[in-house]
């Protein structure tokens, strides 16, 4: 997109803004019509075709998908729990079939089993009749010293108490090595650092509330208990930087985090302090799209353009939303901002290991005894999360994937060999990512489980790139039409993981391998009977 154009589709923002019309508009009625997206193309003055490039790329845009008025989890979660089809005979008692859709993930992963109805979010064994308000997500503290367990319930005191001189903050958070919670654990103080040498003009401070990783519901529980903390953070953030904008980009299919937002936001402009913090806040509403959770398609998914990843560089922090420097970052890492300036980076620096300091937020699903949230301090072994925190499982369980569909699958019997931080989890050859875990049952095939990675991939894909576009389909079909009669030739196989790991743009083309490849060394024995190995090409 030209500079120009970006600077014209920036005079529209926040409600205004094409995304957020197009979504209010989608929510009406289950998705978008034909008719309601001739009408926005006129009175935007842009062609169908332009409007039909963005709003074709989204599940609750497409108008294909019109007039849906439920939708099923189909999450990884809920797979392994096998309740998808009670979750779908629950909705039966509310809409037709026709009327049921499908959604990734709704974070429920603690329950297994889940719908969406009327704007709000249901776990299998509740009513929506009878329920007047969302369910809690359990939490457990089992750090020693936990970052999230007070709220903060007055934002402007915080703000007047603790936002300081903007060097001070960006030294307290520089002093307390914290790396990003979203996955790739990038540095945050750097990310501030790099958006903060950028030229003086206007500056952005974006919150990832995407959490689109099946199995992972930290970022929920955090907007809906936590949401003073959050904008404390995006607000140090801001202060830090100079930026005058923050946005939070927050996904559909989490109605209540975007009610809890959306109140703490009104609550906070009431405020004195609201006025002389000089910071607009935005919430942009999700359309149902896993790849909007990586930065650069969330940017242009921001700016009304179809989400496909940007290339890098420019990164974020130089050309961002709307081509002003940003500083991108997830839910958990603004939310761990608030305990770092109120008791220093020093005092963080010392909870966790040396690399991976701090507490982390952990999602455990259904399979474990006590599922729910867990805040634990980074390098905990894995053993002591699973047994002590989680409490085991409550059936037999062969591996965990953590981290989601792009972080790692560990059998069972690495677990002792492994500890919760980043470091560790590298060394062994699997990736924390936000590590989220999910138990895979003894009795679930590994081939399924694999046909479940792939096609969730070839659906997801921005298309941006070849090697995602068609290798994520290619492995899809390829594992789809796999019997024992007739294997898929390993060497071909091998081939397009090295081409998706290689040859992809992003992290999801890029990060899809680790997981396949955990999977297929530690599960040959099952696998093999699928895989017909060395013939050449
Ligand atoms: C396919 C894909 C999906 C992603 N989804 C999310 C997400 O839902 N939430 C998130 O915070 N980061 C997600 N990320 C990572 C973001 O691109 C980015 O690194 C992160 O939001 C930066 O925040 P952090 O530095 O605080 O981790 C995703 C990355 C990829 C490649
Ligand atoms: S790797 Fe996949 S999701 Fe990422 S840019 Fe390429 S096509 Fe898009």
């Amino acid at each position: 997109m030209s500079k120009n154009t970006r600077n014209l589709s920036a005079r529209q923002q926040g409600d205004k803004a094409l995304f957020a019309e197009l979504s209010k508009t989608a929510q009406q009625g289950g998705s978008l019509s034909a008719e309601q997206l001739h009408v926005l193309a006129r009175e935007r003055r842009i062609s169908v075709a332009t409007l039909l490039g963005t709003s074709s790329f989204y599940d609750f845009l497409n108008t294909f998908k019109h007039g849906k008025q439920g939708y099923v989890c189909n999450g990884t979660s809920c797979l392994m729990a096998g309740k998808r089809n009670a979750a779908e005979q629950s909705l039966l008692r509310h809409c037709s079939r026709q009327e049921i859709g499908e959604a990734t993930c709704l974070g429920h992963c603690f329950h297994g089993g889940a719908y969406w109805f009327g704007e709000q979010t249901f776990d299998i064994k509740s009513d929506p009749q009878n329920i007047s308000k969302q369910p809690r997500i359990p939490f457990y503290n089992a750090a020693q010293q936990s970052l999230f367990t007070d709220s903060i319930s007055d934002l402007a005191s915080f703000y007047q108490d603790s936002l300081l001189d903007p060097d001070i903050i960006l030294k307290k958070l520089a002093d307390s090595r914290l790396r990003g919670r979203g996955g790739a654990g990038f540095h945050f103080a750097d990310k501030l650092a790099a958006c903060a040498a950028a030229p003086a003009g206007q500056k952005v401070i974006v919150c990832n509330a995407d959490e689109g990783d099946p199995g992972a519901f930290s970022d929920r529980y955090l907007l809906e208990v936590q949401p003073q903390r959050v904008l404390a953070g995006m607000l140090a953030a801001a202060h830090g930087v100079g930026a005058d904008s923050a946005y939070l980009y927050i996904r559909a299919e989490y109605p209540y985090a975007l009610q809890c937002m959306r109140e703490a936001i009104t609550a906070f402009e009431q405020t004195p302090a609201y006025a002389t913090s000089g910071v607009q806040f935005y919430i942009i509403r999700g359309a149902g799209a896993y790849i909007c959770g990586e930065e650069t398609a969330l940017l242009n998914s921001i700016e009304g353009l179809r989400p496909e990843v940007r290339t890098r560089p420019p990164y974020p922090t130089q050309y961002g939303l709307y081509g002003q420097p940003t500083v991108l970052s997830n839910v958990e890492t603004f939310a761990a901002v608030p305990w770092i300036l109120q008791h220093g980076g020093m005092a963080f620096a010392s909870i966790g290991t040396t690399q991976s300091t701090g507490t982390k937020l952990l999602s455990l699903d259904h399979s474990f005894k006590r599922p729910g949230v867990h805040e634990v301090e980074l390098g905990v072994p894995l053993q002591q999360v699973i047994n002590e925190y989680g409490g085991g499982f409550h059936s037999a369980v062969k591996a965990i994937q953590i981290g989601g569909p792009l972080g790692c699958v560990v059998p069972l019997n690495n677990v002792t060999d492994l500890s919760l931080d980043f470091e560790s989890f590298a060394q062994q050859g699997f990736q924390l990512g936000h590590a989220g875990m999910i138990g895979i049952p003894q009795d679930f095939p590994m081939i399924d489980f694999l046909r479940h990675l792939f096609s969730f991939m070839a659906h997801e894909s921005c298309g941006k790139c070849v090697p995602c576009r068609l290798g994520t389909r290619k492995g899809s079909d390829l594992l789809m039409a796999a019997t024992k009669d007739t294997p898929i030739d390993r060497e071909t196989f091998d081939d397009l993981l090295d081409a998706l790991e290689f040859g992809s743009l992003c992290g999801l083309g890029g990060g899809l391998p680790l997981p396949v490849r955990n999977i297929l060394q530690y599960f040959n024995a099952e696998l093999t009977d699928y895989f017909r190995q060395g013939t050449g090409r």
